[in-house]
């Protein structure tokens, strides 16, 4: 927890009333809400379920929570028993029986500037034709699907219509290598994958199927392929395998409008989705049908002020948790108009997005800081040349913003009109958890300000005793809330071991906080081996399992080190085996190893070879020197070490490369 209180000394107190003519339109003026919730949570929890989401069969009970405990099994946590839905009935057929049937459900632009807008009713269509396509190939429901595609709007008709006929998705990230996607194939044991042929990202072609083959070469689980023509290459040079793979606009070709929607229990699984974890291997997050979708339409009507009219745009990709529930199911259910762009922001120049704000109109936009940032190293003149006049409310997500990026994303983006919502959520927790309602909160930059209403976090000492404001602590939540994750995919005991066994009847976030007098929570980053670079989350521990299986190398420690556009990147101290040399050429060599294996996200920025780690006598790596190192500090306590002269040189090796105080 060293470097905790050092964080914590960076945040400053400005408060910024929400602009005046966005709290008087807003959809959630009354902070009774908070109160009415702190109240009784349950029957706060339960109404809020009725209100926002169609029940086939009203749910009888509103929550069941036996806390996880070392040697029980699930479930233990249940939301809504008894009720019964369709997350794709809500997200799609109830708002074909009113005046939303012609309304825009999805706009999207591709990185080349090709466009498409489908209706709520073109939506139905595509999603009922892909789900018979799907029955017609042996899914039926409990079975998984992965789903492993470029930012088309195929992809949240692919999860639709596997949540239509309850078949639980996993969508893989389009970012992940052959390897990655083979893991989380094989953990799930999916039946069926849905990918394209590729995707465009900076002018350049993503060759998903390709990395397709590469893996279905030992992934037997996967009996059929559905591949959609994104048309990055002509579908003849595509190899499709015989009986296997299938062009997904043959199939639709046949396919019937008509395909019900399976009724689903509240507690049957939607999708999973992987995050890394504290050890290599990666954590299947389940997440169920009733809570799940309850939570995201509420959090995204309150903390987005949706309105009818607007047009919202959520930048991350689908394939991380933020576009699962913030593109797809949150705004859909909300019949909302949600706006998809697939590429890169600097193509084919740095002002894509403004100009894609202007041509579109868009009213929200919700992105990570390390975006900002980038955009800040830009420069202003990308913006300043684009009328962004139709914004009204920005957010952010995925790591800690620093108050300077939160000020010029007020002031040049959103011209100080548009509240900023600073949301602190993970992929374990499904839904926002931590960020200001925008009619009624005052902003702090940096802070993620308060707790939803309906949520209880705390910060507390190793021994859950609550800290005094001020002080840094760890983040936990005392209550759960319906969209929280409901085990791990195959491992409840790791479930139980990760998040429930360190403060017994609590979730453990792994986050560390701090709360000030206001109430306001400060989130200071990960205590555990997670790094989050650009947004993106990666276990150092994952990636020290790669790194050890080259053959060259005999040990390896990862770290994260601050970075002023990523906030984290990777660098990692490698030991290698007699015989091997040392040099440039391998060092790109486990660069590269890396990327193939996990994603090209997660490439190490820099690979020290070094005789040894610095270790205590009873042989583990202290990490945290290596971090002290990385980040220029004072070393920490060096005396357990066996060999204190280790670190010495580490540091010398590492100021030659970065500069003093780095
Ligand atoms: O450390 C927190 C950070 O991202 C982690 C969750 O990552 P992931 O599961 O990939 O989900 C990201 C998108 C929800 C958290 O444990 N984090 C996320 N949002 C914030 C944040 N840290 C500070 N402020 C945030 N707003």
């Amino acid at each position: 927890m060293a470097s905790i209180s050092e964080k914590a000394l960076r945040v400053h107190e400005h408060l910024i009333e929400p602009p005046t003519e966005f709290r008087e339109k807003a959809l959630i003026q009354d902070p009774r809400l908070y109160e009415q919730a702190a109240h009784d949570f349950e029957s706060f929890w339960g109404q809020v379920a009725n209100e926002y989401v169609t029940w086939f069969r009203p749910f009888e009970t509103v929550l069941q929570f036996n806390p996880p405990k070392p040697g029980t099994k699930p479930p233990w946590i249940q939301w809504y028993v008894g009720g019964k839905l369709n997350a794709c009935y809500n997200c799609v057929d109830r708002h074909l029986q009113g005046w939303r049937r012609t309304k825009a459900a999805i706009v999207w632009e591709g990185e080349p500037g090709d466009s498409r807008v489908l209706t709520y009713q073109d939506l139905h269509r595509e999603v009922s034709k892909l789900a018979n396509v799907l029955k017609s190939l042996g899914v039926k429901k409990g079975d998984r699907v992965t789903i492993y595609m470029p930012m088309v709007p195929e992809l949240p008709i692919a999860m639709l219509a596997c949540a239509r006929i309850g078949a639980i998705h996993s969508v893989v990230f389009g970012g992940f290598s052959s390897e990655a996607l083979r893991d989380r194939i094989n953990d799930s044991q999916a039946k069926l994958l849905i990918t394209a042929d590729g995707g465009w990202r900076r002018g350049n072609i993503v060759p998903l199927k390709r990395f397709v083959d590469e893996a279905l070469e030992s992934a037997p689980s996967i009996e059929n392929v559905v591949v959609f023509h994104r048309g990055v290459m002509d579908a003849t040079l595509v190899p499709m395998r015989a009986g296997r793979d299938h062009w997904w606009h043959r199939l639709m070709e046949g396919a019937s409008q008509e395909c019900p929607c399976e009724e689903m229990d509240s507690e049957d699984p939607l999708y999973i989705l992987y995050t890394s974890g504290t050890t290599g291997r990666p954590k299947g997050q389940v997440h169920v049908t009733g809570g799940y979708l309850v939570g995201v339409t509420a959090s995204t009507r309150w903390v987005f002020d949706l309105k009818d009219e607007d047009i919202y745009w959520c930048t991350a990709d689908i394939g991380w948790v933020t576009g699962h529930s913030y593109i797809v199911y949150g705004p859909l259910a909300n019949g909302a108009t949600s706006f998809m762009y697939e590429g890169a922001p600097d193509y084919p120049d740095k002002d894509r997005w403004w100009a894609l704000i202007e041509k579109y109109r868009i009213n929200t936009c919700y992105t990570a800081p390390t975006a900002i940032r980038t955009f800040m190293r830009w420069g202003e003149e990308y913006i300043h040349h684009h009328d962004l006049s139709s914004l009204r409310l920005l957010g952010t997500v995925g790591e800690p913003i620093n108050p300077e990026a939160w000020l010029w994303y007020w002031e040049h983006v959103g011209g100080r009109r548009c509240p900023v919502v600073d949301t602190w959520w993970q992929t374990e927790t499904g839904m926002i958890l931590i960020t200001s309602l925008p009619g009624i909160i005052p902003m702090k930059p940096g802070s993620a300000t308060k707790p939803l209403p309906g949520i209880f976090p705390e910060v507390v000492d190793e021994e859950g005793k609550p800290v005094p404001d001020g002080t840094p602590g760890y983040l936990i939540l005392t209550k759960p809330w319906p969209a929280i994750s409901r085990t791990l995919w195959g491992d409840p005991d790791r479930y139980v071991e990760v998040y429930w066994a360190r403060y017994p009847g609590f979730y453990f976030t792994g986050d560390a906080a701090m709360k000030d007098r206001d109430g306001y929570f400060w989130l200071l980053g990960r205590v555990d081996d997670v790094i989050n670079v650009a947004g993106h989350r990666i276990s150092t521990m994952e990636m020290e399992s790669v790194l050890v299986e080259h053959p060259t190398t005999a040990e390896a420690a990862v770290i994260g080190k601050s970075d002023m556009v990523k906030g984290q990147i990777p660098v990692a101290f490698v030991t290698i085996r007699q015989g091997f040399e040392t040099g440039d050429g391998l060092r790109e060599e486990l660069k590269e190893y890396v990327a193939k294996r996990i994603g090209t996200f997660a490439r190490p920025a820099e690979i020290f070879f070094t005789a040894e780690l610095p270790k205590t006598r009873s042989g583990k790596i202290m990490r945290r020197l290596l971090r002290d190192i990385a980040e220029g500090r004072v070393l920490g306590d060096t005396t357990t070490l066996a060999d204190p002269s280790v670190v010495q040189h580490l540091r010398e090796m590492y100021e030659e490369k970065y500069g003093e105080g780095s």
